[in-house]
């Protein structure tokens, strides 16, 4: 039966919520369609009041690509590696259930990869009573507001982004444990360009984040700043939407156009998220459509 849901934008320019769907049952054609189109259209959609079993879950996330399986696979769900648990809840023994400390700065899931995630589905399982939002920007945004001869200086470059820079920087701090060698070498470096096309809109938008090393051919303390610089721009209020979580709500996605950034929270606090990934294609950076001439 179809479903009789709305979609409200939230955010300046980006980011919607959507009331009125239970994506527990199959989503007929037509209302998939919609849902996707609302996706597509504000870039991040919380959809609220999910009752979603792990199966569940995963066959929502599905209808949208085939799933990613996260490759610090301790951290995966027993019997549903397609779900990272996002967590701090411990095992009996002290060791750590999920990662406590994902996202805690400004990224784009899996731009390690040559082929990173399409989109992510976090689900909250329990949440703490202050603190723990995750916020949200608008690279299409960021990217159509900068001047041109910005625009055209990043359209050449592209950024090179490694897993394992960002995961030891935590482990240093005692936050994580540290890679095994068969755990970095499951993610070597790999460069992708600052802006991209999107594949469905064909809009373009800034892409780089937490994961980046540096810039091909460019002196890493020049690369540094401009990445540092881009952050900056990219994450400015104007662009940015702080999502405060409520229970069972699921937020998805775009990471092909929006970065997004976690919170902390009392660590007293529960605070437990299901997530799945969903797999996308190697970003790209379509030249523009020669303007047309403009006859006198
Ligand atoms: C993530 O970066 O996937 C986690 C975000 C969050 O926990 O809010």
């Amino acid at each position: 039966m179809a479903q009789d849901f709305e979609v409200r934008r939230l955010g300046p320019s980006f980011f919607a919520e959507v009331v009125g769907i239970d994506c527990s049952r199959g989503l007929e054609a037509a209302d998939f369609e919609r849902l996707k189109a609302a996706h597509l259209e504000h870039g991040v959609l919380v959809l609220r009041n999910q009752m979603l079993s792990p199966e569940q879950h995963i066959a929502f996330s599905r209808r949208f690509g085939s799933l990613l399986v996260h490759s610090m696979s301790q951290f995966n769900l027993a019997g549903h590696p397609e779900i990272l648990l996002v967590s701090n809840d411990k095992h009996p023994d002290g060791r750590p259930v999920g990662i406590a400390d994902a996202g805690r700065y400004w990224h784009t899931d899996m731009s390690y990869r040559s082929e990173p995630a399409l989109g992510s589905m976090l689900y909250a399982r329990a949440i703490p009573s202050e603190g723990g939002d995750t916020s949200f920007c608008d690279m299409t945004a960021a990217y159509e507001a900068l001047e041109p001869a910005m625009q055209q200086r990043l359209e050449g470059l592209r950024a090179v982004h490694y897993f394992s820079a960002r995961w030891e920087r935590e482990a240093r701090q005692g936050l994580r444990p540290p890679q095994t060698q068969e755990e970095r070498d499951r993610n070597p470096p790999v460069s992708h360009p600052m802006v991209r096309t999107h594949p469905e809109t064909g809009r373009r938008a800034l892409y780089a984040g937490g994961f980046t090393i540096g810039i091909e051919g460019m002196p890493d303390a020049e690369a540094v700043e401009l990445l540092d610089w881009v952050e900056r721009w990219a994450t400015q209020s104007r662009f940015v939407h702080r999502h405060a979580w409520r229970l069972h709500d699921v937020v998805f996605w775009d990471n092909r156009c929006a970065m997004h950034l976690a919170s902390n929270y009392p660590e007293t606090m529960r605070r437990h998220m299901h997530r799945t990934t969903i797999a996308g294609d190697a970003p790209y950076c379509r030249p523009q459509p020669a303007e047309a001439a403009v006859s006198a």
